[in-house]
């Protein structure tokens, strides 16, 4: 009988694709975009440069940028409809749920031929890329009563985001804060949203439904949704003393429950966005003043190292990424779009590769049921 292989939970460590798109060294805490280091990229490149580098695979000329900065500007606007379909949805509702609608309609509006054709897959590429910051700020207006921002076409990916949420052309500071937040969210190898986008793009289904069934992974607590988890949980401690904040600790950890934006399937050591991060926020504190938060945070962090360091336990991108966005004015609940309108450019870089040599991902499973049983017709049921 042919061997069983072993059942891993949540497939950890169990690879299930070839790629060469992102390259991470969880002991080291080591991230690389298609071979360069996260450090060069956030201090060197803007979102647009680095998701093209995502996309196509190697760092775009000044003209290939050009042109590839240009067609995204001209796809940021919404269809009416979108803008409609976005206006009928719960005012209350997360705005997680409304990118999810919004995204998978345009695949109604932009249909292809088939994935298989090379312009279908790069106009959805352009597409997705420059709407889903539109999507989001849109909802977020439309929301409370507002009508959406019609995008800039001037200003870049970042400053755009930022102009639409509230019509203010952002300082360069928080523009360029806002950017290097985009570039290190924007790939990481096989996370839980980026092999849904791989088994959905599998089927060969269009980008669009793949992008809104990565959507629907990444709003998950355990995953993007830990952004706004962790300020929420920040801001439920009252005792910010080192004293009370390490009984804090020791509490939630005792009860087993998750202190979020800590520990990692991957990173054994300190995630390297969560340090970029940190530097980001320092920088804002100078400009803007820094928040009760950030003090209590690093706090936090230095109890749980001496708790929990020793099972590899260490901050994550998601635990001072809000902090940053709190301090940029951005709403809490946009913390996790703006996790979705940046790995968008990660999840297609996968779909393409994904796409070359494509196989259907069908897993296999461990049967501990029973087999062949026999019917009891209902009237003899107990
Ligand atoms: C992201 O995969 C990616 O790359 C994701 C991401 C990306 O860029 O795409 O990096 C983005 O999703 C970051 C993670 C954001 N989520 C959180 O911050 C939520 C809190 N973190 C945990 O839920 C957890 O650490 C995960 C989900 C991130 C990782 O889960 P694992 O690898 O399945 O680890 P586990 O839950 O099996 O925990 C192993 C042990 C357990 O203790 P024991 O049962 O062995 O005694 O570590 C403990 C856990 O209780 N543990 C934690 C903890 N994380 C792990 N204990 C308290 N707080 C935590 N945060």
């Amino acid at each position: 009988m042919a061997q069983v292989p072993e059942y891993i939970p949540g497939l950890a460590g169990i690879p299930a694709a070839r790629t060469s798109i992102c390259y991470i060294d969880g002991s080291a805490g080591k991230l690389q975009y298609r071979g360069f280091p996260i450090e060069v990229l956030s201090e060197r490149c803007s979102y647009e440069e680095v998701a093209y580098l995502l996309v196509f695979g190697h760092l775009p000329s000044a003209s290939q940028l050009e042109e590839f900065r240009n067609q995204l500007v001209s796809e940021r606007g919404l269809k009416f409809r979108i803008i409609d379909l976005l206006k009928t949805l719960p005012e209350s509702g997360h705005p997680m749920d409304a990118l999810t609608a919004a995204v998978a309609a345009m695949g109604m509006f932009y249909k292809g031929d088939h994935i298989a054709d090379p312009e279908f897959r790069r106009l959805s590429v352009i597409r997705l890329i420059a709407k889903l910051p539109t999507i989001v700020t849109a909802w977020h207006r439309i929301r409370r009563g507002d009508d959406p921002i019609k995008p800039s076409h001037e200003l870049g990916h970042a400053a755009n985001f930022l102009y639409m949420l509230e019509g203010e052309v952002p300082t360069r500071l928080a523009e360029r804060v806002f950017d290097v937040a985009l570039i290190l969210h924007a790939e990481h190898s096989m996370n839980a949203s980026t092999f849904t986008a791989r088994v959905t793009g599998s089927t060969l289904t269009d980008p669009y439904a793949v992008v809104a069934s990565a959507i629907g992974s990444l709003a998950g607590p355990l995953h993007g949704g830990a952004n706004e988890q962790v300020l929420t949980m920040l801001e439920r401690i009252d005792d910010r003393s080192p004293h009370a904040v390490r009984s804090w600790a020791e509490d939630r950890l005792a009860r087993k429950d998750k202190v979020m934006g800590f520990g990692h399937r991957v990173y054994k050591v300190k995630d390297p966005r969560a340090t970029i991060l940190q530097g980001l926020a320092t920088k804002l504190f100078k400009k803007f003043g820094s928040t009760p938060d950030y003090d209590l945070a690093v706090e936090l962090e230095g109890q749980m190292a001496d708790l929990v360091g020793n099972k590899g336990i260490y901050p994550n991108v998601d635990f001072y990424s809000g902090i940053v966005y709190q301090k940029l004015g951005i709403p809490m609940d946009l913390f996790t779009p703006i996790f979705a309108i940046s790995r968008v450019a990660g999840w297609l870089a996968h779909l393409l590769e994904q796409l070359e040599g494509n196989r259907i991902f069908r897993p296999s499973q461990i049967w501990v049921g029973e087999t062949d049983r026999a019917f009891v017709p209902i009237e003899e049921r107990a």
